[in-house]
């Protein structure tokens, strides 16, 4: 076909000829891992697409896929490998953006869905970017500063390849943090022969981080979750929150929320779970971890099974975790009656269902955590200027735009008749399939 114009007539091809194999031959197709939870949502948005679902199986593919080996010297003078991947899923709409994971379980699978949920968040909101993620298959625990240094600058050269301030900026994630930020920072700018502060977002505010980024994502979480409690007609002060996750996001989530007058009735983290109905204070609660290294043990608090933490009697819930914590094993017995995803990825399609069967509102990822990358925008473009703004200014402007992402993603739910998931996913993917067909196929 020469023109431009999509053929709609797919009847009339030779489909033999298209090329579409379902599944990529890098993913088990007995266990694709969390992009199964993407593809399903894309094809939930399919049918709202129009005319733009011609373009619709760029969404199901990344766009590209890098998988490094990262040797390192550990303290004991041997010679440690572990697996690093970055995956840039989407950059029709500006360079990709996304956070770096280090895990025991990272996946190729796992960074796919995180590098795509990165492409429709960004779109979501309207940021001027794709979607990207990296990870390393690790358990950052079990090494010293020393090693965990050694192994983010030599991921960083590894993936230097393909990263740049006009290509794809990395960000925090699950167990990294400003200083795994300014490492790779300083290893970029090192191999590039000039201070590139624009290549990472998330940095201390000492080498060109932004005011603000820290609490950013818990904030988003906050305002968010703030606005859809107005529309269910629940009073913010007093609403009663579970959490799950109490690292960057869960924690800001929760004393953002406590400080507007919010209770906090559970925290669930890696090491255990607490509930009071009396409230927790966050900042003690805290302090309580950085002093003992477990939640468990906190004053005027019970101790919960991990698994009873889905049963606790509260009004809000917010995974801030992992992915896949919230499915149809558990979403039967979840008591909130609003669901905000710090988290990303933490509900199953089947989940989502059951949960909507069952009048349970939910703030998707892709809106609510959003305000992470908001700031780390913001950020992107202080460094570029070399200008930085006030905590207030960052402030102001991430609610402005948490608050009116929220509306307008509100209001295309309620025209659609769909969950809050579907509607920004319809936003998203639009303005991601716009671009692709207003830019063309190169060549
Ligand atoms: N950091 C950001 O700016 C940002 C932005 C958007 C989305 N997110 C997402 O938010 C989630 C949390 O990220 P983070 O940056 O807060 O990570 P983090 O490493 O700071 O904290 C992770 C938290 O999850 C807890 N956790 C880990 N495994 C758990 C388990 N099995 N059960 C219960 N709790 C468990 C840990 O104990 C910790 O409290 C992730 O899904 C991440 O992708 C983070």
């Amino acid at each position: 076909m020469t023109t431009t114009e999509p053929n709609l007539n797919t009847a009339a091809q030779d489909t033999s000829k298209l090329g579409h194999h379902a599944i990529p031959s890098y993913l088990d197709p007995n266990d694709l891992g969390p992009y199964a939870i993407y593809l399903e949502q894309v094809e939930r948005v399919t049918p709202y697409l129009g005319k733009l679902a011609y373009w619709v199986e760029t969404l199901k593919r990344p766009k590209r896929i890098l998988v490094v080996d990262v040797p390192i010297h550990l303290d004991d003078g041997t010679v440690a490998h572990f697996e690093g991947y970055r995956v840039q899923h989407n950059t029709s709409r500006g360079p990709a953006k996304g956070g770096v994971r280090y895990h025991q379980d990272v996946t190729l699978s796992e960074v796919m869905a995180l590098s795509a949920w990165m492409t429709v968040k960004n779109a979501a909101v309207n940021l001027p970017y794709g979607g990207g993620k990296g990870g390393i298959r690790i358990d950052p625990r079990k090494y010293s500063t020393g090693e965990l240094e050694r192994l983010t600058r030599r991921y960083t050269t590894e993936i230097g390849l393909v990263i740049g301030p006009e290509k794809d900026i990395p960000a925090p994630d699950v167990n990294t943090n400003p200083q795994t930020m300014a490492w790779m920072m300083d290893t970029y700018s090192m191999n590039v022969g000039r201070t590139a502060t624009g290549v990472v977002t998330g940095k201390p505010v000492a080498l060109g981080g932004s005011l603000g980024r820290a609490d950013a994502t818990g904030r988003g979480v906050f305002v968010t979750g703030a606005e859809a409690l107005k529309k269910l007609g629940i009073r913010l002060e007093g609403a009663r929150i579970a959490i799950q996750g109490f690292g960057n996001v869960g924690e800001a989530a929760a004393r953002i929320f406590h400080d507007h007058g919010a209770k906090i009735v559970a925290i669930q983290d890696v090491t255990g779970t607490i509930h009071s109905d009396g409230g927790i204070d966050p900042r003690t609660a805290f302090a309580h971890l950085k002093q003992s290294g477990k939640i468990t043990g906190l004053a005027d608090t019970d101790e919960l099974t991990r698994d009873a933490f889905w049963d606790v009697d509260c009004d809000v819930l917010i995974p801030a975790a992992l992915e896949k914590q919230i499915t149809e094993a558990n979403a039967g017995r979840i008591r909130a009656k609003l669901i905000v995803e710090g988290a990303n990825g933490p509900t199953t399609p089947a989940a989502d269902d059951l949960l909507a069967e069952r009048g349970i509102t939910i703030v998707p990822d892709v809106l609510a955590n959003a305000g992470g990358v908001t700031v780390s925008y913001f950020e992107w473009v202080q460094d570029f200027s070399s200008f930085f703004w006030t905590e207030d200014e960052i402030n102001k402007r991430l609610d402005r735009i948490m608050g009116e992402a929220f509306m307008s993603l509100w209001d295309v739910k309620e025209k659609h008749g769909v969950t809050l998931r579907t509607a920004a996913y319809i936003v998203a993917c639009t303005r991601v399939l716009e671009a692709r067909a207003l830019r063309g196929l190169y060549p």
